[in-house]
């Protein structure tokens, strides 16, 4: 049996992990019909990967625009990379700041690999930097303090990718190779709003956020979203103040809330349509 992943192999912000669940249960119940499905924002690939845990006689395509692959390619180096720093901080007291002289050691590891070829600072960062911050060159990994979190096993993506298609482009273009083919459903799930997502490739103004909802109009589609962007709520009064059109209406909503303590927490939102679910509401 292939092995299925309930997170990305390697970190990354954003990823839908939460989502495990609900969205395997609508892709399978609701977009049956579907043959091809196409993750225009693909960021780790986990919604590919779901999506063909369920459907793997579709054709998924991973929009690999991150060249998060590459990070994967690079499993063998993370890997011994972090087995050499186990070494340089063995006995070093877990989760305090690295002082000299072991941060400079630390870095001597790490520059050596970095003058022999590609180094994933991204996953680098989730054993030597502050928690949930993350760092993507040697000059900003150079400037920060580090701690000593260290990962004790071995990173391993076996199999991950496997069935899926990767490309890498901007998803306009995606978009517009597969828009007007039949049983096609988009997984749109876009950079926050204005979000330090520093480790994202761009930065993605209001403008980028609203040109996004093109993909909408007339498609299959999973949006993902936060209660954070009020991206929904500003379509809702645009429709009724100006009769726009609301591309949500008649989509199916879920929400899913976490708690990151009793005062603080946030809401994850993801909304599905199936054309014929709108016709079939229409003509009700
Ligand atoms: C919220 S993340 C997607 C996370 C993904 N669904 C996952 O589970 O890992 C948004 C992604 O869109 C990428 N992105 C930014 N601009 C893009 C563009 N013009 N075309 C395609 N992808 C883009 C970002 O770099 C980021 O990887």
């Amino acid at each position: 049996m292939p092995k299925t992943y309930t997170q990305a192999p390697l970190p990354f912000m954003g990823q839908k992990r939460r989502w495990n669940t609900e969205f395997k249960t609508a892709i399978r119940q609701r977009f049956g019909d579907c043959h091809t499905f196409v993750d225009l924002f693909g960021g780790s690939g986990l919604l590919s990967h779901f999506t063909h845990a369920v459907r793997p006689d579709a054709q998924v395509i991973f929009n690999d625009y991150d060249d998060y692959s590459k990070r994967l390619r690079a499993i063998p180096v993370t890997n011994q990379i972090l087995a050499e720093l186990r070494q340089v901080l063995d006995g070093y007291p877990k989760l305090k700041r690295i002082d000299e002289p072991y941060r400079s050691r630390v870095l001597e590891v790490i520059e050596r690999h970095d003058r022999q070829g590609f180094v994933d600072y991204i996953t680098l960062s989730a054993s030597i930097v502050f928690s949930a911050r993350y760092v993507t060159s040697l000059d900003e990994l150079r400037k920060d303090t580090l701690y000593n979190t260290p990962r004790h096993s071995d990173y391993d993506a076996a199999g991950y990718l496997d069935g899926l298609t990767v490309v890498r482009k901007d998803y306009r273009r995606l978009f517009a190779e597969y828009k007007d083919r039949p049983g096609v459903c988009f997984l749109i799930d876009p950079p926050y709003l204005s979000t330090q997502a520093t480790t994202y490739t761009g930065y993605w103004k209001l403008r980028d956020y609203l040109d996004v909802l093109h993909t909408l109009h007339d498609t299959n589609y999973f949006y993902f979203t936060s209660e954070k962007s009020s991206i929904l709520e500003l379509c809702e009064w645009l429709d009724a103040e100006y009769q726009t059109g609301n591309p949500f209406k008649g989509a199916t909503r879920i929400d899913n809330a976490t708690h990151l303590n009793y005062a603080a927490g946030f809401v994850d939102i993801m909304l599905y349509k199936h054309q014929d679910q709108q016709e079939r509401r229409d003509a009700a």
